[in-house]
Protein backbone atom coordinates (compact mmCIF):
# COMPACT_ATOMS: atom_id res chain seq x y z
CA UNK A 1 0.00 0.00 0.00
CA UNK A 2 1.13 3.71 -0.81
CA UNK A 3 2.39 6.01 1.59
CA UNK A 4 -0.52 8.43 1.35
CA UNK A 5 -1.50 11.51 3.11
CA UNK A 6 -5.44 12.14 4.53
CA UNK A 7 -6.91 15.02 6.32
CA UNK A 8 -8.72 14.43 9.76
CA UNK A 9 -10.96 17.55 11.49
CA UNK A 10 -11.74 17.02 15.08
CA UNK A 11 -15.19 18.36 15.30
CA UNK A 12 -16.06 20.58 17.83
CA UNK A 13 -18.57 18.32 19.79
CA UNK A 14 -15.41 16.01 20.51
CA UNK A 15 -13.07 19.18 21.53
CA UNK A 16 -15.78 20.65 23.78
CA UNK A 17 -15.78 17.07 24.84
CA UNK A 18 -11.88 17.12 25.76
CA UNK A 19 -11.27 14.12 23.96
CA UNK A 20 -8.34 15.46 21.61
CA UNK A 21 -5.51 13.80 23.03
CA UNK A 22 -7.64 10.53 23.07
CA UNK A 23 -7.88 11.10 18.71
CA UNK A 24 -4.52 12.12 18.57
CA UNK A 25 -3.69 8.55 20.36
CA UNK A 26 -5.18 6.86 17.95
CA UNK A 27 -4.09 7.55 15.53
CA UNK A 28 -0.40 7.18 16.56
CA UNK A 29 -1.25 3.51 17.66
CA UNK A 30 -2.53 2.93 14.21
CA UNK A 31 0.60 3.79 13.08
CA UNK A 32 -0.79 7.18 11.24
CA UNK A 33 2.02 10.22 12.23
CA UNK A 34 0.46 13.70 12.51
CA UNK A 35 2.60 15.86 10.17
CA UNK A 36 0.52 19.04 10.36
CA UNK A 37 -2.14 20.37 13.20
CA UNK A 38 -3.89 23.32 13.99
CA UNK A 39 -6.30 24.56 15.90
CA UNK A 40 -9.20 27.06 14.63
CA UNK A 41 -12.53 28.26 14.66
CA UNK A 42 -13.75 27.92 10.95
CA UNK A 43 -16.08 30.45 9.56
CA UNK A 44 -19.36 30.44 7.73
CA UNK A 45 -16.57 30.54 4.54
CA UNK A 46 -14.31 27.91 5.35
CA UNK A 47 -17.01 25.51 6.02
CA UNK A 48 -19.01 25.76 2.88
CA UNK A 49 -16.11 25.71 0.81
CA UNK A 50 -14.89 22.63 2.54
CA UNK A 51 -18.03 21.15 2.02
CA UNK A 52 -18.94 22.31 -1.02
CA UNK A 53 -19.55 18.96 -2.14
CA UNK A 54 -22.48 18.38 -0.22
CA UNK A 55 -24.20 21.85 -0.62
CA UNK A 56 -27.39 20.31 -2.47
CA UNK A 57 -28.00 18.29 0.51
CA UNK A 58 -30.75 19.16 2.62
CA UNK A 59 -28.40 18.83 6.10
CA UNK A 60 -25.92 21.42 4.50
CA UNK A 61 -26.73 24.36 6.71
CA UNK A 62 -26.87 22.45 9.30
CA UNK A 63 -23.64 20.93 8.99
CA UNK A 64 -21.89 24.21 8.41
CA UNK A 65 -23.76 25.45 11.37
CA UNK A 66 -22.53 22.78 13.40
CA UNK A 67 -18.73 23.00 11.93
CA UNK A 68 -18.44 26.77 13.11
CA UNK A 69 -20.06 26.48 16.24
CA UNK A 70 -16.87 25.83 18.59
CA UNK A 71 -13.33 25.43 17.56
CA UNK A 72 -11.81 22.25 15.42
CA UNK A 73 -8.88 20.65 15.54
CA UNK A 74 -7.47 20.30 11.76
CA UNK A 75 -4.95 17.50 11.06
CA UNK A 76 -2.61 16.10 8.28
CA UNK A 77 -1.83 12.71 8.62
CA UNK A 78 0.55 10.26 7.04
CA UNK A 79 0.99 6.66 6.65
CA UNK A 80 0.58 3.53 4.64
CA UNK A 81 -2.82 3.52 3.34
CA UNK A 82 -3.43 6.67 5.47
CA UNK A 83 -6.80 7.64 3.82
CA UNK A 84 -8.42 3.94 4.39
CA UNK A 85 -6.77 3.63 7.84
CA UNK A 86 -8.21 6.80 9.34
CA UNK A 87 -11.71 5.63 7.99
CA UNK A 88 -11.48 2.10 9.49
CA UNK A 89 -10.72 4.16 12.93
CA UNK A 90 -13.36 6.55 12.25
CA UNK A 91 -16.17 4.70 11.46
CA UNK A 92 -19.31 4.87 9.71
CA UNK A 93 -21.01 8.61 9.41
CA UNK A 94 -23.90 7.49 11.97
CA UNK A 95 -22.63 6.39 15.73
CA UNK A 96 -25.52 4.43 16.03
CA UNK A 97 -23.84 2.01 13.31
CA UNK A 98 -20.30 2.07 13.88
CA UNK A 99 -18.48 -0.44 14.78
CA UNK A 100 -17.22 -0.82 18.47
CA UNK A 101 -13.95 0.76 19.36
CA UNK A 102 -14.22 3.38 16.70
CA UNK A 103 -13.66 7.16 17.29
CA UNK A 104 -17.17 7.86 16.06
CA UNK A 105 -18.60 4.30 18.33
CA UNK A 106 -17.27 5.79 21.10
CA UNK A 107 -17.32 9.87 21.18
CA UNK A 108 -20.04 10.61 18.58
CA UNK A 109 -23.27 11.60 19.61
CA UNK A 110 -25.20 11.93 16.73
CA UNK A 111 -24.77 11.62 12.94
CA UNK A 112 -24.27 15.31 12.46
CA UNK A 113 -22.08 15.85 15.77
CA UNK A 114 -20.02 12.90 14.58
CA UNK A 115 -16.58 14.16 16.28
CA UNK A 116 -14.53 13.83 13.43
CA UNK A 117 -14.00 14.11 9.80
CA UNK A 118 -11.54 12.40 7.30
CA UNK A 119 -11.03 12.54 3.44
CA UNK A 120 -12.61 9.63 1.61
CA UNK A 121 -10.45 9.03 -1.32
CA UNK A 122 -7.10 9.78 -2.96
CA UNK A 123 -8.94 13.25 -4.46
CA UNK A 124 -10.79 14.38 -1.62
CA UNK A 125 -7.32 13.70 0.27
CA UNK A 126 -4.91 16.20 -2.06
CA UNK A 127 -7.87 18.87 -1.94
CA UNK A 128 -8.92 18.97 1.66
CA UNK A 129 -5.46 19.10 2.95
CA UNK A 130 -4.29 21.83 0.87
CA UNK A 131 -7.61 23.51 1.93
CA UNK A 132 -5.95 24.25 4.85
CA UNK A 133 -1.96 23.82 4.94
CA UNK A 134 0.27 25.59 2.68
CA UNK A 135 3.08 23.40 1.42
CA UNK A 136 5.43 24.83 4.69
CA UNK A 137 3.24 23.77 7.03
CA UNK A 138 3.32 20.07 6.57
CA UNK A 139 6.34 18.52 8.20
CA UNK A 140 6.70 14.61 6.74
CA UNK A 141 8.72 12.74 9.67
CA UNK A 142 10.70 9.48 9.14
P1 LIG B 1 -20.58 12.42 4.59
O1 LIG B 1 -19.44 12.91 3.74
O2 LIG B 1 -21.65 11.62 3.95
O3 LIG B 1 -20.03 11.57 5.84
P2 LIG B 1 -18.54 11.36 6.41
O4 LIG B 1 -18.28 12.48 7.39
O5 LIG B 1 -18.59 10.03 7.11
O6 LIG B 1 -17.60 11.35 5.24
O7 LIG B 1 -21.28 13.65 5.29
C1 LIG B 1 -20.51 14.75 5.79
C2 LIG B 1 -21.07 15.16 7.13
O8 LIG B 1 -22.40 15.65 6.95
C3 LIG B 1 -21.22 14.03 8.15
O9 LIG B 1 -20.01 13.74 8.83
C4 LIG B 1 -22.26 14.60 9.07
C5 LIG B 1 -23.17 15.36 8.12
N1 LIG B 1 -24.35 14.56 7.74
C6 LIG B 1 -25.54 14.78 8.39
O10 LIG B 1 -25.63 15.65 9.28
N2 LIG B 1 -26.64 14.04 8.04
C7 LIG B 1 -26.57 13.07 7.10
O11 LIG B 1 -27.61 12.40 6.82
C8 LIG B 1 -25.34 12.82 6.44
C9 LIG B 1 -25.23 11.75 5.36
C10 LIG B 1 -24.25 13.59 6.79
MG1 LIG C 1 -17.38 12.64 3.65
Amino acid sequence: MANERTLSIIKPDAVAKNVIGEIYSRFEKAGLKIVASKMMHLTQEQAEGFYAEHKERPFFNDLVAFMTSGPVVVQALEGEGAILKNRELMGATNPKEAEAGTIRADFASSIDANAVHGSDSAASAEREVAYFFNDNEICPRG
